[in-house]
C-alpha cells in the first residue's frame, strides 16, 4: 500500500505537443530572450531536413542558429567540450536540440559546462550541477530517449571507457516541442531500438524502489501504448497515427523514469554501451527480459500489472507462471520488432563479464533497481544475454 506520509518530488519541463510544434523553436526562443543560439544535432538528422526546418524557423524570428553537428550515438565526452567551443566562439546565449537522445544529452552537456565551467566529466552523479544551464529547447526526433522531458544525461568518459548519468534538476530542458511528424523519417532499426528504449524505460520506471502515483500512471499507460503501436510504426513508418501513440509512450514513459529513475537494464547497458559503444536501445532489448527473470520475485504484483498492461492473459497464473510468461513475451516481442540476435551480436565476450558487472554495480540507475544484485549475479545476467 502506498505510504501516505512518503514525500515526492515531480519535476516536468514545458511540453508542447503535437504535430508542427517543431516549427515554433523560433517563436519559442524569441520569447526566452535568446539572439544566437547552438542549435545541436547529428548528421543523420540534418541529412533528413529537420535541422534545416527548425535553423528556418529560428531565422524567420530573426534569431541566429549555429548548427554542431559533430555528434555520435553515445555521444562523447570531447564532443561535449567540442561543442561548448563553439557556443563560446559564436557568442551564443542559448541552445537549441534537434535529434535523438544523443544530440540532446550532449546538449544538455554543452549546457553544464558553459554555465559551470571545469570539464563535463566533473558533474557525475546526482544534484552535482550547482548553476542552472543557458536556456535549452529539445526537440526529439525519435520515439525513445525521451531526453526532452528528463532530469537525466548519458555521457561517455572515453577514457574510462564508461557512461557517466548526470542526474539533475538543472537538466531538464526549459522546453520540449515534441512535434510525432519528426519520427517519421526513422527507419526500421532505429523505430524498433528506440521503441524497445522507451518500454524498458517505462518498466524501469513502475518497478523502481523511488516510483510514485505520479510515476505510475504513465509508466503503465507506455506500456500499453508500446505494445499497441511499435509494430505498426515499423510497418507502416508513414503512419501517423502510429508515429504519435509511440511518441505520445516515449514522452510518458520519459514523464515516470525521470522521476522514478530507472534499474539494473540501464545500468548493465550503460556499461555495454561504454565498452563497446553499442547502440543504447538494442543493449537494453537484449537485457530486458533476463533482468526481469532476475527482478521478478521482489516485486511480482507490479509484473502481473505489466505483463497484463503488454496484453498478456494472466488470468488464474500463478506467480512462477507470470514470470515465464513476461519473460518469454518479451522476448517475441524484441524478435517480432525485428531486434534478432543477442548480447554476443555486440561483440561482447565472456572474459569482458567481471569488467561490465563492476561498472554496472556502479552505475547511478542501479540504485533504485527493485532488488540489490551482487556482482556475481550481474554476471550470470550478462551470461545469460549472451
Ligand atoms: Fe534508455
Amino acid at each position: 500500500m502506498e505510504n501516505f506520509r512518503a514525500l515526492r518530488k515531480y519535476v516536468v519541463p514545458e511540453i508542447i505537443y503535437g504535430v508542427d510544434s517543431h516549427r515554433l523553436a523560433g517563436q519559442y526562443a524569441g520569447r526566452l530572450g535568446l539572439s544566437t543560439v547552438l542549435v545541436v544535432s547529428d548528421p543523420g538528422v540534418e541529412s533528413v531536413g529537420w535541422l534545416g526546418r527548425v535553423l528556418d524557423s529560428l531565422l524567420a524570428a530573426g534569431i541566429v542558429g549555429v548548427p554542431f553537428v559533430a555528434v555520435t550515438s553515445n555521444p562523447k565526452d570531447y564532443e561535449i567540450m567540442a561543442g561548448v567551443e563553439q557556443y563560446r566562439g559564436a557568442g551564443c546565449d542559448g541552445i537549441v536540440a534537434v535529434g535523438g537522445g544523443s544530440p540532446m544529452d550532449c546538449a544538455k552537456g554543452i549546457g553544464i559546462v558553459c554555465s559551470n565551467g571545469g570539464h563535463i566529466l566533473d558533474y557525475e552523479g546526482v544534484d552535482q550541477v550547482p548553476q542552472p544551464m543557458p536556456p535549452l529547447i529539445c526537440i526529439p526526433s525519435t520515439a525513445g530517449s525521451a531526453a526532452d522531458v528528463s532530469q537525466f544525461a548519458i555521457i561517455t568518459d572515453t577514457e574510462g571507457q564508461r557512461k557517466i548519468a548526470i542526474v539533475s534538476k538543472s537538466v531538464v530542458p526549459d522546453l520540449a516541442l515534441i512535434d510525432p511528424m519528426l519520427t517519421t523519417t526513422m527507419d526500421r532499426n532505429l523505430t524498433a531500438r528506440t521503441g524497445m528504449d522507451a518500454l524498458t524505460h517505462a518498466i524501469e520506471a513502475y518497478v523502481s524502489n523511488a516510483s510514485s502515483p505520479f510515476t505510475d500512471i504513465h509508466a503503465l499507460q507506455a506500456v500499453r501504448s508500446v505494445a499497441f503501436h511499435l509494430l505498426a510504426a515499423i510497418d507502416d513508418p508513414k503512419s501517423i497515427a502510429a508515429r504519435n501513440g509511440m511518441m505520445f509512450a516515449s514522452t510518458q514513459a520519459g514523464l515516470a523514469f525521470s522521476n522514478a529513475s530507472l534499474g539494473a537494464v540501464h545500468a548493465m547497458a550503460h556499461s555495454l554501451g561504454g565498452l563497446l559503444d553499442s547502440p543504447h536501445g538494442d543493449c537494453n532489448a537484449f537485457l530486458l527480459e533476463h533482468v526481469i527473470a532476475y527482478n521478478y520475485v521482489s516485486s511480482p504484483v507490479r509484473y502481473r500489472e505489466i505483463g497484463q498492461a503488454l496484453g498478456f492473459d494472466l488470468h488464474g497464473c500463478t506467480d512462477g507462471v507470470v514470470c515465464e510468461a513476461l519473460v518469454e513475451g518479451i522476448g517475441r516481442f524484441r524478435s517480432a520488432v525485428g531486434i534478432r540476435g543477442s548480447l554476443a551480436s555486440q561483440g561482447v565476450k565472456p572474459e569482458q563479464f567481471s569488467l561490465l558487472a563492476e561498472k554496472a554495480l556502479l552505475d547511478a540507475c542501479m540504485v533504485t533497481n527493485p532488488r540489490r544484485p551482487t556482482v556475481k549475479e550481474i554476471e550470470a545476467i550478462y551470461a545469460a544475454a549472451l
